[in-house]
């Protein structure tokens, strides 16, 4: 039996474990289409962001599992995401560390054998989802960035709608003026069936700085949606971001020289964390940098 003192020293040390354990910020890419540059994004910004000190984990749940095949060959036969979900690994076991300290990823795992078992009902999914959030939580992790398969249902719904942020590429094209409202219109639906999820933004991607086509698109989108939708930085569609993903690797990587555009996704990071407020709480009220104390 509890007494009174035991049960105020549970409570204090259960408040003193809930001030220890930071709140991890987690941001899922929602998209319609493939291809759109979603893997590459994923890959190159959470290696920004722990680059910039965040403790990051970058989470494939596309069933294809692209994370896994870009960065290592080998992680494509490793337990991952779809493990841990089906409880057949905890997340400490489907964690890869990389040689950057603050950076680590999970890959998509076994999904053929989670499907045969058929038993996964959103609201599982959504339990176990928030179990991992919770691991992730105690192994220190600070933000959680998931790469998702296209389309906004199934698994990716259950993530989006677990997720702080959604980050929304989308490829400089005509039909792009259509296919992003639609995409808005859906997040607020999640919203409105009690989700939390908030747009981070939507960063054009793979745009072609000789085609007057894609920059006319650029143009419009900005003039169509609420111009702070919109991220300033955008991805340009570049040979090297080919290379990079045949290799393996973020284009931060690709040589000893990296190309200019890798710098691009720090810069792209940096607008991330004005947008959603990830900031240190010495960055927080921070006004100008000062060269004396
Ligand atoms: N900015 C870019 N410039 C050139 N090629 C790109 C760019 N972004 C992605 N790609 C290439 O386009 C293909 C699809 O990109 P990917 O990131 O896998 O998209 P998604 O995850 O949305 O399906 C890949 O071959 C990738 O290397
Ligand atoms: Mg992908």
């Amino acid at each position: 039996m509890l007494t009174t003192h035991d049960a105020k020293h549970f409570t204090d040390a259960k408040q003193t474990l809930a001030a220890t354990i930071a709140r991890v910020i987690t941001i899922a890419t929602a998209s319609q289409k493939g291809g759109v540059g979603k893997t590459t994004l994923c890959i190159n910004l959470a290696y920004s962001l722990a680059r910039r000190g965040w403790k990051t984990l970058l989470i494939d749940t596309d069933p294809q599992g692209a994370v896994g095949l870009s960065l290592a060959r080998s992680t494509r036969a490793k337990r991952g995401f779809y493990d841990f979900l089906g409880g057949a690994a905890a997340l400490n076991d489907v964690i890869i560390s990389t040689r950057l300290p603050e950076f680590s990823l999970v890959p998509a795992g076994h999904y053929d054998e989670l499907a045969r078992r058929g038993q996964m009902t959103p609201d599982v999914i959504s339990i176990r989802l928030r179990d991992l959030l919770r691991s992730a939580e105690l192994a220190g992790i600070e933000c959680v960035m998931f790469d998702t398969a296209a389309g906004l249902t199934g698994m990716t719904e259950q993530v989006v709608k677990i997720a702080d942020w959604a980050l929304i590429p989308q490829q400089s094209e005509p039909l792009a003026v259509r296919s992003v409202p639609h995409l808005l219109e859906t997040l607020s639906r999640f919203r409105s069936e009690g989700a939390g999820v908030k747009v981070a933004g939507i960063l054009l991607s793979m745009v072609m700085n000789d085609s007057p086509v894609s920059l006319q698109v650029a143009r419009e989108l900005r003039q169509v949606l609420s111009p702070e939708l919109v991220f300033k930085m955008s991805v340009p569609r570049l040979p090297s971001f080919l290379d990079a993903a045949a290799q393996g690797i973020p284009l931060a990587l690709l040589k000893a020289n990296p190309p200019p555009e890798a710098l691009l996704f720090d810069q792209i990071a940096a607008e991330l964390e004005e947008r959603i407020g990830l900031l240190r709480e010495q960055e927080q009220g921070y006004r100008h940098a000062s060269l004396l104390d």
